[in-house]
């Protein structure tokens, strides 16, 4: 029978994939970051991208400054804390690794295979031939942090990660055995097995998106333009699958939203936008998938210790308390100059509030 928790107090959790972009977006999306989170990992994927340390120190910077003006509380403040992504290209070269390892401002780098997702023209042609930045980045220790697709145009969308995993992943691992990687917001049973297949040096981050919907909640009854990520939701084994692995407890496998700010209009559009914007909501979203599953209990492992364990971080000392109280999801917020922002499942109401 499922247990019926009412309140979960839980160790302040982190986001290890979020998209803030850049500018006067971050007047938004930084203290909806930074009232749900305490480290974020920044994807770099802004125009132009951040390719090099001095730009991820000069971004972290614009972060904290719209973190200062922002009108929230200011504990919440202080323990925001931003972590930056180096976005990989053909020509980023060892020395820039070395580079990014000594500030200490650096976490991790990205790959966007070109052509992937959003913002990725500047992203990798040819990643198996990026190997002498791998071996720099296994000696210091800064950890490859995956979008796994494939980009030909004859490889159909739904099989896009499955191929990356057989193509690429699979080779870049056997060449660099010691290199950390996640595999960022995986939505198949494959991936999900994949990783289960490596060494604890190869983890998982899960986006609640993939864990609550499938392909039939954007396709079926007319197109949803507002589940519409990449990876695209796939079919609900896929979904279940997912679920499995989140809340097994196992550490491979730990919280990074994916969220991802698209104005409203560009994403109701003919051609619209890939993302889902969650970072406010995030956590009554992770709760509600678990719950779906009868494992909240697995939750806190998931959203605040199994990332920072993987990084080799320490685990945040605050704790935030999740209650069993309705909240109705904003249709939309203010953004960038007049313009809005949808979050998912806008206009829904949630079983779960962040206190
Ligand atoms: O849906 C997505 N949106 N997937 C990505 O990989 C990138 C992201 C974005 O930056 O908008
Ligand atoms: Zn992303």
């Amino acid at each position: 029978m499922p247990t019926l928790t009412q309140k979960l107090v839980i160790t302040a959790p982190d986001d290890w994939h979020i998209h803030l972009r850049d500018n006067e977006a971050l007047a938004t999306t930084v203290p909806h970051a930074a009232m749900s989170f305490h480290r974020v990992i920044c994807m770099p994927n802004l125009v132009p991208p951040i390719k090099t340390t001095l730009e991820a120190i000069a971004y972290r910077e614009r972060i904290l400054t719209a973190l200062a003006q922002a009108d929230i509380d200011e504990h919440k403040k202080a323990t925001f804390d931003p972590r930056m992504v180096l976005y990989l290209t053909d020509h980023t070269s060892a020395d820039e690794i070395a580079s990014a390892k000594a500030s200490g401002v650096v976490q991790a780098v990205k790959l966007y295979p070109a052509g992937a997702t959003t913002n990725s023209a500047d992203g990798v042609t040819n990643i198996l031939g990026r190997g002498a930045v791998f071996e720099a980045m296994q000696k210091h220790g800064i950890p490859l942090l995956v979008h796994g697709e494939v980009t030909h145009s004859d490889v159909d969308i739904f099989d896009r990660e499955k191929r990356f995993l057989d193509e690429i992943l699979s080779v870049i691992i056997k060449n660099f055995p010691n290199l950390k990687i996640v595999m960022e917001h995986i939505t198949t049973a494959d991936a999900a097995d994949f990783c289960l297949a490596q060494g604890q040096h190869i983890g998982a981050t899960i986006t609640p998106q993939h864990l609550l919907f499938n392909r039939n909640h954007l396709l079926v009854g007319g197109v949803k333009p507002h589940f519409y990520c990449l990876p695209i939701l796939k079919r609900a084994t896929h979904q279940k699958r997912l679920l499995e692995v989140a809340t097994s407890g196992n550490p491979k496998f730990f919280l990074g939203t994916d969220s991802a700010p698209h104005a409203t209009h560009t994403k109701e559009n003919a051609c619209g936008c890939a993302g889902c914007y969650s970072a406010p909501h995030a956590l009554a979203l992770y709760a509600t998938a678990f719950e779906s599953v009868d494992a909240l209990d697995k939750l806190e492992n998931f959203a605040s210790r199994f990332g920072a364990l993987f990084y080799g971080l320490p685990v945040n000392q605050n704790t935030i308390t999740l209650i069993k109280k309705e909240q109705l999801i904003p249709d939309n917020y203010p953004y960038l100059d007049g313009k809005h922002l949808t979050p998912l499942m806008a206009g829904q109401t949630l079983a779960w509030s962040v206190q």
